[in-house]
């Protein structure tokens, strides 16, 4: 495969944010998974769906592992598959600013209702909203 050039975010990896830790302490484990099943679910039918691998129940227990631990929980992720680094570990495919806004699209909308569906605390959506806003800018890797 020829190399290609990365392009690199302006200011680094954003911090995790403190308030997040309180969600996985209404949501639980179950809840979680279940969340981010219904997550890669929209990115199957999306328009970056070719990024993915072809089983997305198994992948998004991948994502569900890391987000347990980002919402407050075990580090999971890390005791499975080693230390997260995550701008790297996506290094392996093309983010560009449009896939970025896609994968946002799909988590807006598996969000909707998340009170009801998963027992989502609503007065964090803002800080776990912005976390993703922040994070996902360090996803990116292509103009
Ligand atoms: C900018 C938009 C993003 C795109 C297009 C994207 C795309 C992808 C793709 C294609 C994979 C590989 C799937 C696989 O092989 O199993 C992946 C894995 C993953 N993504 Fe993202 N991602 C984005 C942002 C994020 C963000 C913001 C987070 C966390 C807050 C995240 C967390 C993960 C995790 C935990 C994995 C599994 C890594 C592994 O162990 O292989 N992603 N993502």
């Amino acid at each position: 495969m020829p190399s290609r050039e990365f392009y690199v975010p302006p200011g680094g990896p954003p911090p995790a944010d403190p308030r997040n830790a309180e969600i996985y302490a209404k949501m639980g484990e179950e809840n979680i998974y279940r969340m981010l099943e219904d997550f890669y679910g929209e990115l199957e039918r999306s328009s970056i769906r070719h990024l993915f691998p072809g089983d997305m129940r198994e992948a998004s227990h991948k994502s569900a592992a890391f987000f347990v631990f980002l919402l407050g929980g075990p580090p999971l992720y890390q005791q499975k598959h080693g230390a997260p680094m995550m701008r790297k570990r996506h290094l392996a495919f093309v983010i560009d600013e449009n896939a970025r806004q896609v994968w946002l699209g799909c988590f807006r909308k598996t969000l909707e209702e998340a009170d009801k569906k998963y027992q989502f605390p609503m007065e964090y959506f803002d800080s776990f909203w912005g976390f993703l806003d922040r994070f996902s800018l360090w996803m990116v890797n292509s103009k």
